[in-house]
Formats: C-alpha cells, sequence, structure tokens
C-alpha cells in the first residue's frame, strides 16, 4: 500500500514559531493611530496583552511556544500531511498533491492554532474576558474552545448573514461556555447605529470588529482578541508551514506551489511563510493567495493605508484594500468576506513574492465536492477556494506533461456548512463578480496618507 498520510510524533509539535519580520525584504510600515495618525506606540494597544504587543514587533526570527500551549497544541497536532492520490487520478495529473490537514482540530478549522496562544497570553497578564469577531464561526468557535481550556470567559460578534446561515456554530461556542451575539447588535453604539441605518444590515468582519473593540474598552479587565490579519495571528499559525516542510522532507519531496485561501491572510501566513523564507533566499517556490471573485482584495485592491474596521476604530496599516466601507456580497465562505489584509502578506504581494487569484463561489464549491467525492473529507467553504487553485496548477500540469508537487492548506471542514452545499447542489447559489474599478472608489474613503 502507497504511504497516503505523512505523520510525525508529539515531540515534533515545533518549539518556536518562525517569525519573519526580521527576514523581510521590505520591512513594515508603522501602523498608525487611528486618529492622529501618528506611529503607534505601545500604550496604544491596551486591549491586547504585552506578550502579544512585543510579537507584534519582535525582530527575534524564533519566538519560543510556550509548554502550555505546546501542550494544548497535541489534543490534535502535529496535523497529518495527506496524499490527495483519488483527486489527482480523477483530474488524471502527473501533479502530485499534498494537503496539511488542519481540520483535525476540536473547532475543525487552523483558527485554535492562535486562539490558544492569544488565550494563554491573556491569562498570563490576568485578564478575565475575551471579545472578539467571527466571520463564518470558525474563529469564535476556536476561541471559545481556548477560553474553555484555559478559563476565561469570551463574547463573540458574530456577522449576522453567518449567524442564520449556520446555527450550530452558534451552539459550538454555547457548548464551550462563550457567549455570542449576531452582529450588528444592540450591544454596542456601533451595531445600533448600523440597525438604526438599516435594520436589515447583513453584517460584514470590519463591524463586527468594531463591536468586539467597542465591548473590550468599555469593560473592565476585558481584552480583545483578532483571529487574522496582525503580525502575532500570523506568527502562531507558522506551526504549520514547519511541521508541512518537516512531513515533505520525510518524503523527500519540496513544493513548487504552496495555495492557501486568503481572508486575512492568517492560514496562508501559516503555511507559507516558513517557505516564503526560503524564496526569500532564492528558492523557487510560489505561493498563491486564493480569493473569492467578490471580494479580491490582493488581486483586485489599493495598496494604501486603511482601517481594520468599519467604525475607523483600529489602528491605519498598510495593507490591500478594497475600502474599509465596502461591504462584500453575501458569499458562502464567510471568512473571506474582508475588505483588508495582513500586512505582512500585502507587503510580500506589493514586493513580487506572493501571488493571488480569485475565482466564483460556484466554481470554488465544484471543486470542494469533487474533493469530497475523491478524498471524502468535506471542506469549508473557504478551503474549496484553495482546492480549486490545487486542480487548476494540476490541470496545467497536466496539459504541459510536468511534473509538479502542490501543497495546499486544508484550512477547515464544511460540517457546519451543508447548507452552503445544499444551496449549491439546488442549483440556487450565485456568482458575484467585483465591479472593474470599484476599488477606485473605495479610495475616495481612504486617509489621506
Ligand atoms: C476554514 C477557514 N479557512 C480560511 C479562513 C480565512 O481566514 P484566514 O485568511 O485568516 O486564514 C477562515 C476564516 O474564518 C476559515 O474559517
Amino acid at each position: 500500500m502507497k504511504g497516503k498520510k505523512i505523520l510525525l510524533s508529539e515531540e515534533d509539535i515545533p518549539k518556536y514559531w518562525y517569525n519573519i519580520l526580521p527576514d523581510m525584504p521590505t520591512q513594515l510600515s508603522t501602523p498608525l493611530h487611528p486618529q492622529t495618525q501618528k506611529p503607534l506606540t505601545p500604550d496604544d494597544l491596551k486591549i491586547f496583552p504585552k506578550a502579544i504587543i512585543e510579537q507584534e514587533m519582535s525582530s527575534e526570527k524564533e519566538i519560543r511556544i510556550p509548554d502550555k500551549v505546546r501542550e494544548i497544541y497535541s489534543i490534535w497536532r502535529p496535523s497529518p500531511l495527506v496524499r490527495a492520490y483519488n483527486l489527482e487520478k480523477a483530474l488524471g495529473t502527473p501533479a502530485k498533491i499534498y494537503y496539511k490537514n488542519e481540520s483535525v482540530s476540536p473547532a475543525g478549522s487552523h483558527k485554535p492554532n492562535t486562539a490558544i496562544a492569544q488565550a494563554y497570553y491573556n491569562k498570563m497578564e490576568g485578564v478575565q474576558t475575551l471579545t472578539t469577531e467571527t466571520g463564518a464561526g470558525q474563529w469564535g468557535s476556536a476561541l471559545s474552545l481556548a477560553g474553555s481550556l484555559l478559563g476565561i470567559d469570551v463574547r463573540v460578534y458574530m456577522v449576522k448573514v453567518s449567524y442564520n446561515q449556520k446555527p450550530y456554530r452558534k451552539s459550538m461556542i454555547h457548548a464551550w461556555g462563550a457567549d455570542v451575539y449576531a452582529s450588528p447588535s444592540n450591544k454596542t453604539q456601533v451595531g445600533r447605529n448600523a440597525l438604526e441605518k438599516d435594520p436589515n444590515n447583513p453584517g460584514t468582519l470590519g463591524l463586527a470588529i468594531s463591536e468586539a473593540i467597542e465591548d473590550a474598552v468599555t469593560h473592565e479587565n476585558t481584552n480583545y482578541t483578532l483571529g487574522s490579519v496582525l503580525n502575532h495571528v500570523l506568527l502562531h499559525q507558522t506551526v504549520i508551514g514547519l511541521e508541512a516542510k518537516k512531513q515533505l522532507e520525510m518524503v523527500g519531496d519540496y513544493p513548487d506551489v504552496i495555495l492557501a485561501p486568503c481572508g486575512g491572510g492568517s492560514n496562508l501566513g501559516g503555511i507559507g511563510l516558513p517557505f516564503m523564507r526560503d524564496k526569500i533566499n532564492g528558492k523557487d517556490v510560489k505561493i498563491v493567495a486564493v480569493e473569492p471573485a467578490s471580494c479580491p482584495t490582493l488581486t483586485k485592491g489599493i495598496f494604501h493605508y486603511d482601517y481594520a474596521d468599519v467604525a475607523k476604530m483600529t489602528p491605519l496599516l498598510l495593507m490591500y484594500t478594497l475600502g474599509h466601507n465596502f461591504m462584500p456580497p453575501s458569499i458562502h465562505a464567510g471568512g473571506l468576506r474582508y475588505h483588508g489584509d495582513s500586512p505582512i502578506l500585502s507587503q510580500l504581494r506589493k514586493d513580487g513574492l506572493l501571488d493571488a487569484v480569485s475565482y466564483m463561489q460556484t466554481e470554488v464549491f465544484e471543486a470542494g465536492l469533487l474533493f469530497a467525492k475523491t478524498e471524502g473529507i468535506i471542506p469549508a467553504p473557504e478551503t474549496c477556494h484553495a482546492i480549486k487553485g490545487a486542480i487548476e496548477e494540476a490541470v496545467k500540469a497536466k496539459e504541459e506533461q510536468k511534473e509538479k508537487t502542490i501543497l495546499i492548506c486544508f484550512s477547515g471542514h464544511g460540517h457546519f456548512d451543508m447548507s452552503s452545499y445544499d444551496t449549491y447542489l439546488s442549483g440556487d447559489m450565485k456568482d458575484y463578480e467585483y465591479p472593474e474599478g470599484k476599488a477606485k472608489e473605495a479610495l475616495e474613503y481612504l486617509p489621506e496618507i
């Protein structure tokens, strides 16, 4: 029998996260204060614990993973690297397709890799409650899991369209003892304002972020956590790429192409940055962000300072953006409906080191179903994007009769997304193209910096 899974032992759970900041060819631009537009100081970031603020700006290439965090990681890590033989066969491709299966975590995605770390540092600094936003519900459930394992309360603002699409994400969050509200909610001023303007507002990640921040700054001993975008989040996610690299070494392989779905960039950063380090040093590896055509931040956005949220409460970050008030259509990959992107990935894209493609949601679900029928696992709608990208690469390899090694981040399973699969299977799913030139309109709302 051919080996299907490449497995590491618990001893192999990485002891250090990889911090790309000191290796970046162009250093990141300083985040700016949202009101004064002056460079941000650690004092401006009081909604985060000190250890996280240090990581956000660290110049150390390797940051030690606390023992307690490794111990919790061992519930599901190291995650398997799996060879998708059946998918390869169905495509008739000479390419090898590997997927790093992050869906094996208790919450069903890569998100607990950073949720555990963030909850740990907050707990160490005596914080009692954490607030956050969630799009697809994956991040909210991951943080609820972390809160439950580390003894910290969690309040989640879940984008309303996902809240309605995925009632069992809500149940999962409750099962781990956390609270969850549909955003926009009447719990915050930002939410009440949005509801007054439009009682049917479906919500966006940018709006839910504003609500979670307002909640944190208006309550004692309460901190805010973000599940993507920021440097420390990508840092924690590098366990994915560090493990995958070791697993590929075990079978004498190295990827030609790495693909991951990209919302704010955390799973792409997680799998991609340890390989990006090689690329910066001259290695030939293509790293690709796969986005929805309806919210194509890296493919069609503008590289500009912008807010990470709708209410302009977050620092200004230099990133690719579609504008903080862009309201993406209510597509089924809720975790990819975000106007901005990670500053690290944005800078790498600007420097020509990161590729980006975008696809329509129906072709993405078609790819996900081919994966489910050949490899067995039903992917999250976000994950289907990477699968679609991998299929395109594998078909190209077939046309060119080239051997190629493709690595994807299987960021999550779709067990709570079955209503989206139903919509696709009944033929009711619609495609949305981001209108050409719309990004220029967003420029009107961007701060002049
Ligand atoms: C399964 C899954 N994949 C990918 C993403 C996109 O997030 P990020 O770009 O931070 O990895 C999400 C976000 O919720 C998700 O739930």
